[in-house]
């Protein structure tokens, strides 16, 4: 079915006299990964701190599963977090945890499961991510892109129906950012994530994007897959590419 899972209508937000985010639209269907592109600086991951409820909005509104956030009390929006995952750009893990420690953290702070079970979920959701050798190795212990892969594992291990990636394959060298691409593009078809991409990988739009999105002055300015927007005559849109 087309639903949408994400709706975002003229979404506004400052930082003091700074306009940021002048007028964002965007619909984002179920199942669909949308990435946005946009020279740094201009709000991309102000936009999605605006869609967790980290930040607020100035004013537009924000629906997530239809229900717009903006009128969610504490609790609700607890709950709707429950059903998002979020891969920050430093998918910083816990240092003083082992891999299984930093999966079963989240699992810990939301649900009341046993040992068994959630060891269960860790072993299951790193066995996705090709690390289940590393389940009681220290972070320290890991390579750069085997971070990121159990920061990914850690973001999927609450089985979120949205997932929101800020720049995944940042500091990444470019086999290993194609691999991290591969991932999230087959682990999202597999449990049918909704998901936003915020990145400047151009490899990782082309593995991942159902569509882009092309931020630019607080608007996305246009939106196409990559085989349209790659044959943009825009200049600006051309500069990505
Ligand atoms: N909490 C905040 N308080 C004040 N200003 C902020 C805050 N967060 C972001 N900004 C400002 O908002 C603007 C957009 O920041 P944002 O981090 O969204 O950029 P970005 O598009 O993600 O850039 P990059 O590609 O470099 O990550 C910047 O000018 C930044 O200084
Ligand atoms: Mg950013």
């Amino acid at each position: 079915m087309n639903e949408t899972v994400i709706n975002i209508e003229h979404l506004k937000k400052s930082f003091g006299d700074k306009t940021v985010l002048k007028d964002i639209n965007i619909k984002v269907m179920k199942g669909e990964n949308a990435v946005t592109l946009g020279k740094s600086g201009t709000g991309k991951s102000v936009t999605l701190q605006c869609i967790i409820g980290l930040l607020p909005a100035d004013s537009g509104k924000i629906e997530i599963f239809g229900q717009d956030i903006s009128y969610l009390s504490g609790n609700e929006m607890t709950e709707l977090r429950k059903r998002m995952g979020f891969l920050f750009q430093s998918g910083a893990l816990y240092d003083s945890m082992s891999v299984r420690e930093n999966l079963q953290f989240p699992l810990k702070r939301v649900f009341k499961l046993k040992q068994d079970e959630m060891d269960e979920a860790a072993f299951n959701r790193l066995k996705e991510v090709g690390l289940e050798d590393a389940i009681d190795k220290m972070p320290s212990e890991l390579s750069g892109g085997m971070r990121k892969r159990v920061a990914l594992a850690r973001t999927l291990i609450l089985n979120p129906e949205i997932v929101l990636y800020d720049e995944p394959t940042t500091g990444l060298d470019p086999a290993t950012s194609r691999e991290i691409s591969e991932l999230i593009r087959d682990i999202q078809k597999l449990h049918n994530i909704t998901s936003m991409i915020v990145t400047h990988d151009m490899e990782c739009v082309k593995i991942t994007s159902d569509r882009i999105y092309i931020l630019k002055d607080g608007e996305y300015i246009c939106n196409g897959t990559y085989d349209e927007l790659e044959k943009s005559n825009d200049n600006f849109i051309k500069s990505f590419f």
